[in-house]
C-alpha cells in the first residue's frame, strides 16, 4: 500500500482511504486489512473524485480541512472525505429528503460530517452554520450548476473549489466539448482554473474543474 496524498493510498490500480469507523462499510466497498490498519477502496465509478484522482488530480484535502459539499447525496464520496479530514469538518448540503435520510444515518457514525438539508441555490440558508471552509466540492447535475458553484464560492470564499460538470445536464443539444468550453470561460472570469480533468471512462461526458 503506497501513500499517494495525505490520507489516500494506492495499491495496483485501486485507491483507498483509511477507514475512520473500523468494520463498517458505507456502500459495500471492498475493505482491505494491512499491518493492523483497515482501508476502504474508493470506487471511481461511484465517486467522481476517485476518478479524478486516478486520472492525475491531487485532492486538496488535508487532515484538518473544512469542506462545503454541495450535492452530498447519500454520502458515498463524503465518506472518503471524512476518512481523510480526521480533524476537519464536512458540511453536506442536499436537497433530496430521500438521499438526506441515508446521509443522516452516516453522520451519526462519523463525527466530522454535518447534514444540511437545503437548496444549494440559496447559500444564505446555511451561511450561519458553515464556517471557514477551505474547499467547496460540488457535484450537482443541474442546468445552472455553474451559477450554483460561483454563488457559493463568492459567499464562502474558500481557497479551493472543485466542480464536477455534467455536460448533458447543462445542454443536451450541444456537444459536450462546446459546453465545457463555455463553462470554463464562465468560471475563468472569476477564478483561476488550476486543472481540468476528463472523467471518462469513469463518468461519461463529465469534467472536473479545479480552481
Ligand atoms: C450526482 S448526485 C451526487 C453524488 C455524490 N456527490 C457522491 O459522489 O456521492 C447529485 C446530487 O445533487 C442533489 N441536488 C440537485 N440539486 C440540488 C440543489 N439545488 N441543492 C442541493 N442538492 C442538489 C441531488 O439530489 C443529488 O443527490
Amino acid at each position: 500500500m503506497k501513500k499517494i496524498y495525505e490520507g489516500i493510498f494506492k495499491e495496483g490500480n485501486q485507491i483507498f482511504t483509511l477507514n475512520l469507523v473500523e468494520g463498517i462499510r458505507v456502500y459495500n466497498e471492498k475493505i482491505l486489512k494491512k499491518s493492523g490498519k483497515e482501508y476502504r477502496s474508493w470506487n471511481p465509478y461511484r465517486s467522481k473524485m476517485a476518478g479524478a484522482i486516478l486520472k492525475g488530480a491531487e485532492a486538496p484535502i488535508k487532515k484538518d480541512s473544512r469542506i462545503l459539499y454541495l450535492g452530498v447525496a447519500n454520502g458515498t464520496t463524503a465518506s472518503h472525505f471524512s476518512d481523510i479530514a480526521l480533524n476537519g469538518m464536512i458540511y453536506g448540503v442536499e436537497i433530496s429528503f430521500r438521499a438526506m435520510k441515508d446521509f443522516i444515518k452516516l453522520c451519526k457514525k462519523r463525527y466530522n460530517l454535518i447534514p444540511i438539508i437545503a437548496d444549494a441555490n440559496k447559500p444564505e440558508m446555511y451561511e450561519a452554520i458553515v464556517e471557514n471552509v477551505d474547499l467547496i466540492y460540488q457535484d450537482i447535475s443541474q442546468r445552472n450548476q455553474v451559477q450554483i458553484f460561483l454563488k457559493n464560492m463568492e459567499k464562502f470564499e474558500p481557497k479551493n473549489g472543485i466542480a464536477m460538470i455534467k455536460a448533458r445536464s447543462i445542454d443536451v443539444a450541444k456537444k459536450p466539448n462546446e459546453v465545457f468550453k463555455e463553462v470554463e470561460k464562465k468560471i475563468e472570469e472569476r477564478y483561476k482554473i488550476r486543472k481540468v480533468i476528463k472523467l471518462s471512462p469513469y463518468a461519461k461526458d463529465h469534467i472536473a474543474i479545479f480552481v
